[in-house]
């Protein structure tokens, strides 16, 4: 077939794809070739246009690298990460809502054990956070792996500050035999995700800000279980409902109560102020 024009160069390009083995991959390559060539019919792309669209992706792409995915971001500020995440966690009742795993999870983090200090002596508000691991049904799950990370009172992960001697602000551990955890760390404070690349151009010229509002991050894993990435947010905080990756949940938001010096929960005393930050996690089970 020859004379393409704009009416009939989506069916050939279909058509063109009839014969991929792969059943999925046909499915994905044709749906693909229908929604990008509606959305040139819709927004009628100048040359020009077109050109600025592939330098955007080819500098998306030359910015990446083992330590930074700029094509991650891209999905996380345009909504798609979060889309995917909600497609595929269509959870019961019990089971905690997740939300984007972002790019500070190292595998690997230092092992320890319940209330033990994971802030490696960062300078912050201290904060107990405790809690329990259960499926969604109630039952106890003693032994869970709960790994957490999180930003300091400024807003930075380790990754970010070369001056760290190791990692720091995070760690994991097992729940009890009462499938409780707990420890201290430092209150984490909202931040921006990385904006000094093409991500952050989109969000300059498009009037959007890049911040991210105060959270911790746990992944929760436990055999039988589907693996649970989540947050949990700060109450207040200014971002809960701007964040620029659309993480935030409800269910996810908890009170980090301001405390005063005195005996924590579990008799360790602090010295000063101190914030206390409760949740419990229901997993969802895996389906044979
Ligand atoms: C984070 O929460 O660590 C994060 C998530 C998405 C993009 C950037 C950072
Ligand atoms: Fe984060």
């Amino acid at each position: 077939m020859r004379d393409f024009d704009e009416h009939n160069i989506t069916a050939a390009v279909i058509e063109r794809f009839a014969g991929t083995p792969d059943a999925r991959l046909k499915q994905l390559m044709t749906s693909l070739v229908r929604h990008l060539h509606d959305f040139v019919r819709d927004v009628e792309p100048t040359f020009e246009e077109w050109l600025q669209a592939v330098m955007f992706l080819t500098r998306t792409g030359q910015i990446s690298d083992a330590r930074r995915q700029e094509f991650i971001l891209l999905s996380d500020t345009l909504g798609v990460s979060m889309l995917v995440d909600a497609i595929n966690h269509r959870l019961p009742a019990g089971a905690t809502e997740t939300t984007v795993l972002g790019p500070f999870h190292v595998e690997g983090s230092p092992e320890v054990a319940n209330g033990a200090d994971i802030s490696a002596g960062v300078a912050g508000e201290v904060l107990f956070a405790e809690g329990t691991v259960k499926a969604a049904d109630g039952t106890p799950l003693p032994g869970a792996l709960v790994q957490v990370w999180q930003s300091d009172a400024e807003g930075f992960y380790d990754l970010q500050k070369p001056e760290l001697d190791g990692m720091a602000l995070r760690g994991q551990l097992r729940t009890d035999a009462g499938a409780k955890f707990w420890f201290r760390t430092i209150t984490p404070a909202a931040y921006p995700i990385p904006y000094d690349g093409p991500v952050g151009d989109m969000l300059t010229a498009t009037a959007r800000h890049p911040w991210r509002p105060a959270h911790v991050h746990f992944m929760i894993s436990a055999p039988g279980y589907e693996t649970l990435v989540t947050h949990v947010f700060v109450a207040g905080d200014k971002y809960l409902d701007s964040d620029a990756v659309f993480g935030v949940k409800n269910s996810l938001i908890r009170e980090f109560e301001a405390r005063s010096a005195g005996a924590m929960p579990d008799g360790v005393v602090a010295e000063g102020p101190w914030r206390y930050l409760k949740y419990d996690f229901g997993l969802k089970p895996l389906t044979a």
